[in-house]
């Protein structure tokens, strides 16, 4: 787990209101979700067989004896919130959530046991219609953060539930006779969960994979034209994308469409955003039958790769610094300075707190990252004004009152 500091955390602030203004302008709605659900939750909705849960999940007691998790990610918490309140019933919803999510992964650059997501959901919507917006949705967010060109689509389908059924029978078929070969991960995953086998990195195993049957072979008529009709809108869109048969994902909750958003900037960990269909998994839970499609970005990852591809912001922590030149004036100052916060409420203005030299004060200024610095002394309290300081352009001080200083302000922090 780490600290984002100060400057860090700037990048991300920004980098997160460009998503989540994007979700919002396609009418997706917010919803909050708790970091803690019933571990049962995710054993059911992501899989008792998935690495997230059988290995990575921060799970315990609680003082009553029920075992709770740390919530490894969203989609699972999200379709219980949206079951609980009776949300699915005969109702479509396009929901987006953000927060801190927790895996015990072996941390490196870009991955991290507790990490940040932004996820959409749509729920209650089938077909290939919401797939498609949703890429779009993703493909918005990296136009408008400028790293659209550092990131490629790979997109899949896993076909449907019960095409993945039969697919499975004949892996474990093709697999079972091979079982020494395999390493002891995939020996195990044999009976759980034999499709992550396919995605092993142990060589013997990989090499038994490279012949077995192809989920491809398997897809039924309709998953055909769904997969069909997700490309052919992203054609339509212009949205770049290359078709990568491998992509198999790590959650059990996926039918049909599966994506991911990748780049090569950030090492090993390049995958900034995930994502696909998932058909069954609210009826899974216990709910009605309703279809779902989402994704979720890995913010920590596309704060990084926002750092690699923009320069550095100049911004510093404030606009305006404003030094006070007898503390005998601070209250007179705290008005005045709170009348241009509500004037101008986009302009951070710190005040000088704790007196001492003048110069000293102007270097506090200049560190704080602002381009002006205001000075209040005797003969500006005395005549209702404030000295003005552009401390990037040099300059001289000059004498304002308050209208010509809000003018001031706003020419240039427009
Ligand atoms: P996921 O692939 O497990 O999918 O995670 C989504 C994204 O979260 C990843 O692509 C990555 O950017 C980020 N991420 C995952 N683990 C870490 C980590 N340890 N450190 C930093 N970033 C990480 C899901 O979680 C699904 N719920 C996505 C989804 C929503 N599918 C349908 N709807």
């Amino acid at each position: 787990m780490r600290d984002i500091l100060p400057a860090d955390a700037r990048r991300w602030r920004e980098v997160e209101k460009v998503v989540t203004s994007t979700l919002l302008g396609y009418a997706y709605e917010e919803i909050e979700l708790p970091l803690i659900e019933h571990t049962e939750l995710f054993a059911r909705g992501v899989g008792e067989a998935t690495d997230a849960v059988e290995k990575e999940m921060y799970s315990f007691h609680d003082r009553d004896g029920e075992s709770i998790a740390l919530r490894p990610e969203g989609t699972a918490g999200c379709a219980r919130a949206l079951m609980q309140n009776g949300l699915l019933y005969n109702q479509t919803q396009r929901v987006f959530y953000s927060g801190h999510m927790f895996r015990y992964e072996r941390p490196q650059r870009g991955r991290y046991r507790q990490f940040y997501q932004i996820g959409a959901e749509a729920f209650g919507l089938a077909g290939a219609e919401p797939d498609a917006e949703l890429i779009q949705m993703g493909w918005s967010c990296w136009q408008r953060l400028g790293v659209e060109n550092d990131v490629r689509l790979e997109l899949n389908t896993i076909g449907s539930g019960s095409v993945r059924t039969a697919y499975r029978r004949a892996l474990v078929d093709y697999l079972t006779p091979h079982r020494e070969a395999l390493d002891p991960d995939s020996q195990r995953r044999l009976e759980s969960n034999p499709m992550r086998i396919l995605d092993s990195k142990s060589e013997t195993t990989r090499a038994v994979a490279a012949n077995a049957p192809r989920l491809t072979e398997f897809l039924d008529e309709a998953s055909i034209q769904h997969y069909e009709r997700v490309k052919e809108l992203l054609a339509a869109m212009d949205i770049p994308f290359v078709e990568n048969p491998q992509l198999m994902r790590g959650l059990d909750y996926y039918t049909d469409t599966v994506f991911e958003w990748i780049t090569d900037r950030l090492g090993a960990q390049g995958t900034i955003c995930a994502g696909g269909r998932y058909d069954n998994l609210v009826e899974h839970l216990g709910g009605p039958a309703t279809p779902g499609s989402g994704f979720a970005i890995g913010l920590d990852r596309v704060v990084l790769l926002h750092e690699e591809v923009n320069a550095p912001g100049d911004e510093g922590a404030a606009d305006v610094y404003c030094c006070v030149m007898t503390t005998e004036h601070t209250a007179w100052v705290f008005d005045w300075v709170e009348r241009l916060r509500r004037a101008v409420p986009r302009l951070r203005i710190r005040m000088h707190l704790g007196g001492g030299k003048l110069k000293n004060q102007f270097k506090r200024a200049d560190q704080s990252g602002a381009r002006w610095a205001l000075v209040v002394g005797e003969d500006e309290v005395a005549n209702r004004r404030v000295g003005l300081k552009h401390l990037r352009e040099g300059g001289q001080q000059e004498q304002v009152d308050f209208e010509t200083l809000l003018a001031r302000l706003t020419e240039t922090s427009n």
